[in-house]
């Protein structure tokens, strides 16, 4: 089968297309024959070698969601499964193939009326823009800010926020056009990239939810309201100062709450359950998914560069 490797961390043109024998399902696993898999911000993390201490070897095979038809299952798993066509969520490698197999416990049907592309784009990041306000203990009428909204984890958070009730949702993002963009999502302010901008926008937030990291999420440690929460979900910009937390302690007397989410603290009945209300809400129509692009699966390095020029907003997905 064809699927795309990690030849060197860093530019794009350090993947490789090759050819691997098709994964053979192992107790409590399905394989599945890919339709739409699913390019991820995590994926260019990996892929530009920010994650380097965690184990990523030369040979990594990318990619975390996809959906397709299950066509074998392993020992152990009900044999019904074979011929539904499912999401499944690959682990941090092992999508980006014609082929692949995840753990039955990862996977969930798809409802009639959702595509596999909708579902990759929805799959992953809803469930983490979901818990992301759960965790920050998001009320109806709180100001919120989604910081890196442009991608498919803020693209859902800004329709959450909004549907929650939120008195304001602002977005950070890099152009007007995608302001409106948002606009049209839900978000009630734009600010540029600093947080800059938005004369109108409240002057402090209730909650903070950030895809970005980097230098800067100091600066938006100060944006908090008194017994503000700031929920750390991604680091597209990178890791923050080493000292930011010297930020909050400075600001003691404001009670502010830092916390970093993964969704893998999240059981994983709760976070399918949030996963299939999630797909029924976008095959209602309810919830939007923002494809940016659809690219063949040999073109997973033309993804990435999408990706590094910053020229995605929403989600590109590889079709093999
Ligand atoms: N917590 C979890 O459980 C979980 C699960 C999956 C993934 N993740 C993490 O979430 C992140 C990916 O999320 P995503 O796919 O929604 O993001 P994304 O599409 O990669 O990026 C979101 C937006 O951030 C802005 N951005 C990019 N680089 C920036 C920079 N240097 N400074 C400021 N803004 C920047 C861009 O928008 P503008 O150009 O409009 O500013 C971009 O569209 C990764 O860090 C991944 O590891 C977390």
């Amino acid at each position: 089968m064809k699927a795309v490797v990690i030849r060197t961390f860093g530019h794009p043109d350090g993947l490789d297309v090759v050819d691997l024998p098709a994964p053979v399902p192992a107790p409590g696993q399905v394989r599945i024959a890919t339709e739409a898999i699913g390019v991820g911000g995590v994926d260019a993390v990996i892929r530009r070698g920010t994650l380097a201490g965690h184990g990523f070897r030369a040979g990594h095979l990318l990619g975390s969601e996809v959906a397709g038809s299950v066509t074998a299952v392993g020992e152990g798993v009900d044999a019904s499964w074979t011929g539904r066509r499912v999401w499944a969520f690959t682990g941090l490698s092992g999508g980006y193939a014609e082929q692949v197999v995840a753990a039955v416990e990862d996977i969930v049907p798809l409802p009639d009326g959702l595509t596999g592309v909708d579902a990759v784009t929805l799959g992953g990041s809803g469930v983490v823009a979901h818990f992301a306000l759960d965790r920050a203990r998001f009320a109806p009428g709180e100001a919120v800010l989604v910081r890196g909204a442009a991608g498919s984890i803020g693209i859902t958070a800004v329709q959450l926020a909004a549907r929650g009730g939120a008195g304001a949702v602002a977005v950070t993002t890099s152009s007007a056009e995608r302001g409106a963009r948002l606009r049209d999502l839900g978000a009630t302010h734009v600010l540029d990239r600093s947080g800059a901008g938005g004369p109108d926008a409240p002057s402090g937030f209730d909650v903070v939810i950030d895809v970005v990291g980097g230098d800067q999420l100091p600066l938006f440690l100060d944006r908090l309201n008194p017994n503000g929460r700031f929920v750390a979900v991604g680091v597209v910009g990178g890791q923050p100062p080493a000292d930011f937390g010297m930020r909050l302690m400075s600001a003691f007397r404001k009670s502010l709450s830092f916390a970093t989410f993964s969704s893998d603290t999240v059981p994983g009945p709760e976070r399918q359950a949030v996963r299939s209300a999630q797909f029924a809400d976008a095959a209602r129509g309810d919830l939007r998914t923002v494809v940016h692009e659809v690219l063949p699966l040999d073109q997973a390095a033309l993804a990435h560069r999408r990706m590094d020029a910053g020229e995605v907003f929403g989600r590109v997905v590889l079709a093999p």
